[in-house]
This record gives C-alpha cells, sequence and structure tokens, in this order.
C-alpha cells in the first residue's frame, strides 16, 4: 500500500511543500507554535499535561486525516520546508471536490519563520495544486479579524470578503472574516509554482487523468 502524496512535491519561491512523513513529526512537534490553536473535535486526555496534549493532538490530528481520507471529504497536510528545515504545515480541504469544486485551507509555520514570506509561498503552492492540477473552481478561508498575517496572504493572492459568520473558539463565540478566490483571480494573481507527482494521487481526489496539469 503506498500513500501517493509522499511523492508530491512543490517548490513555491523558498518553501518546498511534501506530505508528511513519520519521520516528519518530531520536528513538527519541536516547531509547533503555542499560539496555534488545534481542531477542537480533538478530545483533550486531561491526565497529561498541557504542553505534552498539544502535541499529541497534533499527531492524532494528521494520523486522523490520513486514516479518514476519502475522495467524498479530504484534508492533505503538506509538511513546509525551507532552507532544508521543517518549519511548518500547509493543509488544503475538500467535500465533494469532483462536484464542488472548491477547496479549504489552513497553515501555520514557528514564530520565527514568520513575516518574511513564507506565509505567502505556501498558500500560493497548495493554489497552484488547487487551480493548475486538480481543476478546483473557488478557494475559501476564514479567520478572526486579529489574524492579520492570515488575512494579508489571502488579500494578496487576490481573495475578497465573502461575509462574516460566528463559531464556537476555544474561549467561546467568535466572528471570523469569510473570504473567497475564485479561477479567475487566481490566474491575474501571477503566482506560480512547480508542482510534480501529481498524476497517482488524482483517484484519492475522485478525480480522473483528464484533470489537469495547466500552467500555474
Ligand atoms: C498565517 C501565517 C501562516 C502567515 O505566514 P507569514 O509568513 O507570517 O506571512 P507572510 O510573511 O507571507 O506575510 C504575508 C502578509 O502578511 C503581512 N503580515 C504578516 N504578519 C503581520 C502582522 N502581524 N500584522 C499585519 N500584517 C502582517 C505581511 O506584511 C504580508 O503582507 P503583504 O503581502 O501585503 O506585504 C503565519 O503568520 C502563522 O503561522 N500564523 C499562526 C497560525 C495561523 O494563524 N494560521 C492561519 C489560520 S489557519
Amino acid at each position: 500500500m503506498e500513500w501517493p502524496f509522499f511523492a508530491l512535491r512543490i517548490v513555491s519561491g523558498k518553501v518546498l511543500l511534501r506530505g508528511v512523513t513519520d519521520g516528519d513529526l518530531d520536528p513538527l512537534v519541536a516547531a509547533l507554535p503555542g499560539d496555534l490553536e488545534l481542531d477542537p473535535h480533538l478530545e483533550r486526555f486531561a491526565p497529561l499535561p498541557e504542553v505534552r496534549d498539544r502535541e499529541r493532538r497534533l499527531v492524532a490530528g494528521l494520523w486522523r486525516h490520513r486514516g479518514l481520507w476519502s475522495p467524498s471529504s479530504w484534508c492533505l497536510d503538506l509538511v513546509v520546508e525551507h532552507a532544508g528545515r521543517v518549519v511548518g504545515i500547509q493543509s488544503l480541504e475538500g467535500d465533494d471536490f469532483p462536484t464542488l469544486r472548491t477547496v479549504d485551507s489552513a497553515s501555520w509555520l514557528e514564530p520565527g519563520m514568520r513575516g518574511r514570506g513564507l506565509g505567502t509561498a505556501m498558500r500560493a503552492g497548495i493554489m497552484a495544486l488547487a487551480f493548475g492540477h486538480l481543476g478546483a473552481d473557488a478557494a475559501v478561508s476564514s479567520a478572526e479579524h486579529s489574524n492579520a498575517a492570515s488575512l494579508a496572504v489571502s488579500r494578496r493572492l487576490g481573495y475578497v470578503d465573502n461575509g462574516v459568520g460566528r463559531v464556537h473558539g476555544a474561549q467561546g463565540a467568535v466572528d471570523l472574516q469569510y473570504l473567497r478566490l475564485s479561477r479567475e483571480s487566481w490566474r491575474a494573481s501571477g503566482f506560480t509554482a512547480e508542482v510534480t507527482g501529481v498524476e497517482r494521487c488524482l483517484p484519492w481526489f475522485g478525480l480522473g487523468p483528464e484533470v489537469g496539469p495547466e500552467v500555474g
């Protein structure tokens, strides 16, 4: 049995995105930022110290996404490498993708690596996969109004505001800014990335070989 995303490679600016391996788990745990809100659906193991339980939940989330992968609902986690070192995660999610052709994304970087353009390069890389190789029509994103970096990355790539919603957060209700990037706006952004190893991944998205690639 082969996990086809181990061979997927996306080179975008100063970052390399590739499928997370178990060998990446220790460096990812070491890079895990204290300010990152983890999947609230993952149960807290009360007897574990909070820091150990956050590390456990990070790894559990990655294994969960691999174990529960389905063409009708998937989350692709790619490790972010910069200068040969693991510095974060870039994820892409889709539900009923062959019909809806819409993706969502999430990402994080270790704090010392932020604010130098890597976040923009990561998002551009994953969007190059979504629009250029999977045939996405749109990408959505959401962030709290206080998350200036995430909102700036989205707007830099051409996302436009798409309403505000209220959801459950770790400390209660939070308002989220929703954003949307159309295929046309992605093309107009001018961002490109080098994507290899997609062909064997296509059936995992419910897609046949007739999809992509197109430039970018
Ligand atoms: C979101 C995140 C991945 C962005 O990565 P990054 O490397 O910091 O982003 P970049 O350096 O590419 O910056 C992109 C834009 O954000 C702006 N920006 C970055 N940090 C900012 C801040 N604290 N305040 C205001 N603007 C900021 C930059 O000026 C840049 O804008 P520009 O393109 O108009 O010049 C990173 O900040 C992070 O890991 N945050 C914590 C996790 C998180 O919130 N993830 C998103 C929710 S899933």
